[in-house]
């Protein structure tokens, strides 16, 4: 069996007045497997309680196969959860822990064949008669699921089953995780805050943001077509390079973004994306470019849609298959205030106006939960040219991070010359909306 949940504008406030979750819409489909993607405090697992029923729904409503669903109690949802630190009991086997559930909702039905058909669906035979303090923490975590599994319930719900596990193991898991919960035809709606796991689990990912749904799309759709500045920051690694620019749009002349000390020329004929960026002109946005719409090569060797430009080598980071290299391009970074984890960096100057800046941020917290990503550092002289091109603290060196192979030498300091493909090029607003390719397009690769 499986089932649809509905979440129809669904509020959740734990303290009066403080929302975590605000008017989340969501349709998940029979079958469907979906995530929820975000960073840490973003709700995720709010939205999963809710609809296992171990939440009370503020505002709105869950729907289950249509039918109004907010007061039903957790036992009566035939839904199995999965946490990210499995509860199982010490005193039990690992073939009593799984029938444990089973014994529970049918008694005097015999629990081994469904025990040992779940144990060879995990490869867990030879682990049934042990006690999970004989168990590693990736075979406890199987057992675990297997608990779940064993029930055949309508819907899975799993928050970040693998986080606790090592690389090796999260990807194996991650894959019996998927074929599982296929094969048993369940719902599955998986918390995660790993972007890659999202994408590779996901029949499609719901990004949220401070209680906000930001996107819900194929995993093609939110890395191919990300809505804002926040959901193309998360999704992708290396993360996007994002930098401030400003759109110059003469009546008479060529149409190109300046970013700082260089400018992305449009090629002509201008595409109707880039037609539409004509009402921008003159204004500050948001430029965003994946690691493989930039390559590393001369003007001379330009293919049509790529335009040069240059860029200093700040850092180099081997990676074993490829070379992530950080360029300075004398452009300025935009910033997505959640993202920035602090990194391992050199130690950068301290900018004139960043006490104001991060003020001004946290100002504006309340409305960055529920509004626009704003990044912009230091508005209203993107496009300038300025002679500081020290990154902001945290950050490391460098506006532009540029996938390449590792046969290629390059050493700190050299000027390379590279190619943007601008058949890539994101465009966001000052709001962080992406306005290039035109928002018009999302339902194009939407299903
Ligand atoms: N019982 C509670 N009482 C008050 N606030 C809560 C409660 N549970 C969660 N919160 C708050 O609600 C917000 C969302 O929490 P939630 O646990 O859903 O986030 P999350 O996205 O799952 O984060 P993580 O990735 O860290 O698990 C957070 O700001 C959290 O502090
Ligand atoms: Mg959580």
């Amino acid at each position: 069996m499986t089932r649809a949940i509905t979440l129809h504008n669904v509020s959740k406030s734990y303290i009066r007045g403080a929302r975590v979750v605000e008017r989340l819409s969501l349709d998940i489909r029979p079958g469907e497997f979906l995530v929820l993607l975000g960073p840490s405090g973003c709700g995720k697992s709010t939205v999963l309680r809710m609809i296992a029923g171990l939440e009370e729904v503020t505002e709105g409503e869950v729907r289950l196969d249509g039918e109004y669903a907010n007061d039903l109690p957790p036992s009566g949802r035939d839904m199995a959860m999965v946490f990210q630190n499995f509860a199982l009991y010490p005193s039990m086997t690992s073939r009593d822990n799984i029938g444990f559930p089973l014994r529970i909702e049918t008694p005097g039905e015999d629990p081994r064949p469904r025990v040992d058909a779940t144990a060879r669906m995990l490869g867990i035979q030879d682990l049934l008669d042990r006690f999970p303090n004989q168990l590693s923490g990736g075979e406890r975590q199987r057992v675990a699921m297997g608990r779940a599994i064993a029930r055949h319930p309508s819907a899975f719900l799993m928050d970040e089953p693998l986080s606790n596990l090592d690389a090796k193991l999260r990807n194996h898991l991650r894959a019996e995780i998927s074929k599982l919960t296929r094969e048993s035809g369940a719902t599955t709606v998986y918390v995660t805050h790993d972007q890659a796991e999202a994408m590779s689990l996901g029949d499609r990912v719901a990004v949220l943001r401070g209680g906000v749904l930001q996107q819900l799309g194929t995993p093609r759709t939110v890395y191919g077509l990300p809505a804002n500045v926040f959901v193309a920051a998360f999704i992708g690694t290396p993360r996007i390079n994002l930098l401030r620019g400003l759109v110059r749009a003469p009546l008479d002349g060529a149409m190109s973004i300046s970013l700082g000390k260089q400018y992305l020329r449009l090629p002509e004929p201008l595409s109707l994306d880039h037609q539409l960026l004509r009402v921008q002109q003159g204004r500050e946005v948001i430029v965003g470019l994946r690691s493989e719409a930039i390559r590393l090569a001369k003007p001379s060797a330009a293919r049509p849609g790529e335009v040069a430009i240059s860029g200093l080598v700040e850092h180099v980071e081997f990676q074993g298959h490829e070379v992530l290299v950080h360029f300075n391009t004398g452009s300025r970074p935009a910033v997505v205030p959640e993202l920035e984890a602090p990194r391992p960096t050199r130690p950068a100057r301290r900018r004139r106006r960043e006490g104001t800046v991060l003020d001004r941020l946290r100002e504006r917290a309340g409305a960055l939960r529920a509004g626009p990503v704003v990044v912009l550092e230091h508005p209203g002289d993107a496009g300038s040219d300025h002679s500081d091109p020290a990154p902001p603290d945290g950050r490391l060196p460098g506006d532009l991070v540029v996938r390449t192979t590792p046969d290629i030498e390059l050493r700190h300091g050299m000027q390379v010359p590279l190619l943007v493909d601008i058949a890539h090029l994101f465009v966001f607003d000052q709001h962080g909306e992406r306005i290039c390719p035109a928002p018009a397009r999302l339902p194009d690769l939407e299903e």
